[in-house]
């Protein structure tokens, strides 16, 4: 099979429109990451993705709806702090966890009683969404445990010849995946950091929580327990105090003829001063946002990428951190 990639217009909305009725799966763009989407109502094309993706078959999918669509077809029990996030943040990079109706393929949820649901804001995902008129189950287009794709030339690379459309809108503006918020309890409670923080839902609905397993729980964001968003090449972490041992161990591979790059903020760009560099930005936006870029980048320059982390360590950047303590977790 031969992957297309089109950019999002009328043609090529009405051929991802056509593969998803016929059960085929579509990749296309959001404002975290590019996701690859199946019809949730079909068993078949949602088993499909796990296949494209190698995904294990206890990590549940997110269904994508349009800004129009009654989630109340989809999920039970709405609370009240829920209503109100939504009117907040949604369309936007917020997923929440509700009680599940049961009226998609068991297969999005590997079998919780519950459904992530999410309302994405990029304008090609609204129209997408909006001509197939359907929920769309969509994990992040990357083969299972790669770094997850920002551009639609990621997806191609992960998953060439095994789908048949890339919707190409350009390079996604947030950079890491949607917060998960579960909104099944008193107080929401987060299950994956991205852009909408703790902080910002706490000043909009008084509380939040951050969910942390405890030790031999089986974890409620079964996501969570698997390695993610890994480069090929190794990857080696040291925090924004560890600077000087980042560099030293820089020279060192240098010395010994291995090809290694620094990623890491401005801020420390400027301070360790070396020439191989993945520069991720000034601001926490921009860091989130080129995150993933920079860390494709590295894997096909480098044997070695070595990170340092931001010295901020709140916000936007603790789902920054989650996803690049992952990335080099050996
Ligand atoms: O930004 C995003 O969320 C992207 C774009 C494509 O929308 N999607 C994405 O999907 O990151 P994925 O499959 O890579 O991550 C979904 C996360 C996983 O950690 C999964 O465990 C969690 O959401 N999840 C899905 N359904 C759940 C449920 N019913 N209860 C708890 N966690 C759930
Ligand atoms: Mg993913």
């Amino acid at each position: 099979m031969q992957t297309k990639i089109l950019n999002i217009d009328e043609n090529s909305l009405n051929i991802a429109k056509n593969l998803i009725k016929n059960g085929d799966l579509v990749a296309f763009p959001t404002e975290t990451v590019y996701g690859l989407g199946a019809n949730a109502f079909n068993d078949y094309a949602v088993k499909s993705i796990f296949k494209a993706k190698g995904r294990p078959a206890d990590n549940p999918l997110i269904v994508h709806v349009h800004k129009d669509y009654d989630l109340s077809l989809l999920v039970d029990e709405i609370p009240d702090y829920a209503k109100i996030l939504s009117k907040e943040f949604l369309p936007g990079p917020l997923t929440m966890v509700f009680k599940s109706k049961n009226k998609v393929s068991p297969a999005v949820s590997c079998g919780l009683n519950t459904l992530a649901v999410r309302i994405p804001s990029h304008k090609g995902a609204q129209e997408f969404l909006k001509c197939v008129n359907l929920p769309i189950a969509a994990p992040s287009a990357n083969v299972s445990k790669h770094v997850s794709p920002v551009t639609a030339e990621h997806v191609f690379y992960d998953l060439n010849e095994k789908i048949p459309l890339i919707l190409n809108g350009g390079k996604c503006q947030g950079g890491i995946e949607s917060t998960v918020l579960d909104c099944t309890g008193n107080v929401p409670c987060i299950l994956r950091s991205g852009l909408i923080t703790c902080e910002m839902i706490a000043k909009i609905v008084g509380n939040c929580l951050i969910y942390k397993p405890k030790e031999g729980e089986q974890v409620r964001s079964p996501g969570m327990k698997y390695k993610h968003y890994s480069p090929k090449c190794k990857t080696e972490l040291f925090t924004y105090e560890e600077i000087e041992k980042a560099k030293e161990l820089y020279l060192k591979s240098i010395e010994n003829g291995i090809k290694v790059y620094i990623l890491c903020d401005d801020e420390c760009a400027n301070l360790i001063n070396v020439e191989n560099l993945l520069n991720l930005g000034k601001t926490e936006e921009e860091i989130a946002a080129n995150l993933y870029d920079k860390l494709r980048e590295g894997e096909n320059l480098a044997d070695l990428i070595i990170a340092v982390a931001p010295k901020k360590q709140d916000g936007v950047m603790v789902g920054v951190m989650n996803r690049l303590s992952k990335a080099c977790k050996s």
